[in-house]
């Protein structure tokens, strides 16, 4: 198991091409069943999420090959919808061959993804919307099974779930007649999922709203490139960071516009950002003032960074008040932090982080991806050694990361055990 070791204190000088984002192509990967094609996916990350999502798609009967960040995807020899445990409980987002399946094939056998590291992780919604459709669903031995040829109808969600928008969007694009999608996801990386699909031929309007509508079309057709859109959560990653440990970086490759929310945030927190068209130039300030958040769906506060501002918090200027409505227990990264001498208190989903001079490296270990990444910022700015275990969470959604973060002036690398 690979450690990553970090000899924390040095602020960040210099640029940082940011990759494409892994909750787009994760989903786009998985259209690509949908009808036979071959489709060339540029800007791919090469991610532990996107290997896997290849193998997936190879178990399925699809070609996957990926060079120097494009993946070409031949979807004409998919002949096996099944999505076995084994691979789904190690990636949740396998569950979005469902959709795919339920279009090309009719029929689907899904392993219900397990729980992660912060709790329950249901697919109720998921399953809502094909019996919306006319699909049958039922439970057999942990897998989902579906059957039937889906019928446009209404699917009204109880609250705004991305993989079940992802979902929806997939299993209506073919179905017999109109669709409407209530309470949808507005996350960009669905609205560049239902762009893919209108590339396929697809006839979706109400893109960037909370209501889809969905016109099935039986013949989609593939043969086409899609550039997959920046990573906001890498982005925003990067540009906590920078806060955080100190100096002068610019981004590039980023999409400004979907870290709206962020970007405000970064400036009460008293960071300087110079913002282009598709870069990013942030400069640290001199001290992190508190700013508190409360994560929500696009264009809220993004769950996928409250680990990552929670790391900078904890050097803040007073303290802060970091709540998670998305996911309650999304947690586990306290225990972690308070190793490297953060000062946080839990009760329920409402986190209170008070700022201290100066943390300690130490030996710590993560638990999932964006806990990972805020043991990283934690540990760049600690004085002193920190070595953190189990960083297979962190290369599931981070390239390179401590290229990256060495390329920017950081002491820190990877062991191979
Ligand atoms: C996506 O997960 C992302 N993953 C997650 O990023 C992200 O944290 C999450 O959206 C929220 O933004 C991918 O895109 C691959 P949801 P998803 O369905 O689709 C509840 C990362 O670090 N819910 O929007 O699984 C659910 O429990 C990962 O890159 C139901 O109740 O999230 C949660 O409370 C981690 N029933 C809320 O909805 C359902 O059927 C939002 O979940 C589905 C979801």
């Amino acid at each position: 198991m690979d450690k990553i070791i970090v000899n924390g204190g040095n602020p960040l000088y210099g640029e940082v091409e940011i990759g494409g984002a892994k909750n787009a192509v994760l989903p786009i990967m998985t259209a690509s069943i949908l009808t036979p094609g071959i489709y060339t996916l540029n800007r791919v990350p090469n991610l532990r999420d996107t290997r896997t999502m290849a193998n997936l798609l190879e178990i399925i009967g699809a070609k996957v090959t990926y060079e120097k960040g494009t993946m070409v995807i031949d979807s004409n020899s998919c002949n096996n919808p099944t999505a076995p445990y084994d691979l789904v409980k190690t990636m949740r987002a396998s569950f979005y061959v469902l959709g795919p399946f339920m279009g090309r094939f009719q029929h689907a056998e899904v392993s219900l993804p397990g729980g992660c590291a912060w709790g329950p992780r249901p697919v109720d919604l998921h399953l809502k919307a094909i019996e919306a459709l006319g699909g049958t669903v039922s439970l057999e031995s942990g897998n989902i099974v579906a059957d039937g040829q889906l019928k446009g109808a209404d699917i009204s969600f109880d609250i705004s779930s991305v993989g079940a928008t992802g979902n929806a969007l997939m299993a209506s694009a073919k179905a017999d007649g109109i669709s409407t999608i209530s309470i949808a996801s507005k996350e960009p990386e669905i609205t560049s999922l239902a762009e893919f699909l209108i590339k396929m031929g697809a006839d979706i309007t109400g893109l960037d709203s909370d209501k889809l509508t969905v016109v099935g079309n039986p013949n989609l057709k593939g043969d086409f490139e899609f550039d997959i859109i920046p990573d906001r959560i890498e982005a925003g990653t990067f540009l906590i960071a920078v806060a955080l440990c100190g100096g002068e970086v610019t981004l590039t490759n980023v999409n400004p516009n979907h870290l709206n929310i962020v970007l405000s945030k970064l400036s009460e927190v008293g960071v300087k950002l110079d913002i282009g068209e598709d870069t990013i130039t942030v400069k640290a300030p001199k001290k992190i003032n508190s700013v508190n958040i409360t994560t929500a769906p696009y264009p809220g506060f993004p769950t996928d960074l409250q680990a990552q501002w929670m790391a900078m918090m904890s050097k803040c200027d007073g303290s802060a008040v970091i709540i998670d409505e998305i996911y309650r227990d999304r947690f586990t990264h306290i225990a972690e932090l308070s190793r490297l001498g953060a000062n946080i208190t839990l009760e329920d989903n409402v986190a209170v982080v008070t700022g201290v001079n100066k943390l300690k490296g130490a030996p710590v270990m993560s638990t999932d991806i964006r806990a990972s990444a805020s043991l990283i910022l934690s540990s760049l700015a600690a004085e002193e050694k920190s070595e953190i275990s189990r960083v297979y969470h962190i290369d599931r959604g981070y390239e390179n990361i401590e290229e990256k973060f060495r390329n920017l002036g950081a002491d820190m690398y990877r062991i191979s055990k």
